[in-house]
């Protein structure tokens, strides 16, 4: 069998997003790789240290934003998952924008961006899991295909254990490939 059996943690791959909310008035961001969806609903969850200046951001606002960095932004990326909030001012690094539908910031370079509001909210070891309802969504133009984004125009960046990878190609398209078609 071509299996080792390895340490009992995660690896990924997860997709590198900056989660977003207004501190003291001000916008700041967090990289994560915890974040995800529940199902096909308009729902996202994002999972941060209680510590950080984004957790407080979000309990204090009841708002957090997702946003879709390209690969091509891996620095300022990195970044802002290496300084916090608390110590450092973040809200410079990306120019942000707002919805009127909620009180935190969204990153105009990042080709995706959701808004969403805080409908539960689960402590986990010393990390809070914020699920929120989405309640915004945008997109650059220029990364839509047919009204939809497309990732290869989005060009996420993927985490799997130390590295920050880029996608390449498209191989299949849902419940068609199984079919022999793309
Ligand atoms: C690639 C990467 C992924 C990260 N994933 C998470 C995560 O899922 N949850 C989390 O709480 N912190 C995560 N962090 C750490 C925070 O981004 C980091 O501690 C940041 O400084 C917190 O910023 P803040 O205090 O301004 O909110 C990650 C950092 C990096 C570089």
């Amino acid at each position: 069998m071509n299996k080792k059996k390895i340490a009992n943690i995660p690896f990924g791959p997860y997709i590198t997003v900056l989660a977003g909310a207004t501190v003291k008035g001000k916008p700041n961001y967090a990289t994560i790789g915890a974040y995800g969806v529940v199902s096909q609903k308009p729902v996202l969850y994002i999972s941060l240290k209680n510590t950080h200046c984004t957790t407080s951001g979000v309990l204090e606002n009841g708002f957090f934003t997702v946003n879709i960095p390209s690969s091509g932004a891996v620095e300022k990326t990195d970044y802002c998952g290496t300084v916090s909030g608390n110590k450092v001012d973040k809200s410079e690094i990306f120019e942000s924008f707002y919805d009127e539908a909620g009180n935190a910031p969204m990153i105009k370079e990042c080709p995706v961006n959701y808004l969403c509001k805080v409908i539960q909210i689960i402590p986990i070891f010393d990390f809070t899991m914020f699920i929120g309802e989405i309640v915004a969504v945008y997109a650059n133009k220029d990364c839509l295909e047919n009204g939809r984004p497309n990732a290869l125009k989005v060009k996420p960046t993927v985490l799997m254990d130390s590295g920050y990878f880029d996608l390449n190609n498209r191989v299949g398209s849902i419940f068609k490939t199984c079919k022999g078609s793309r």
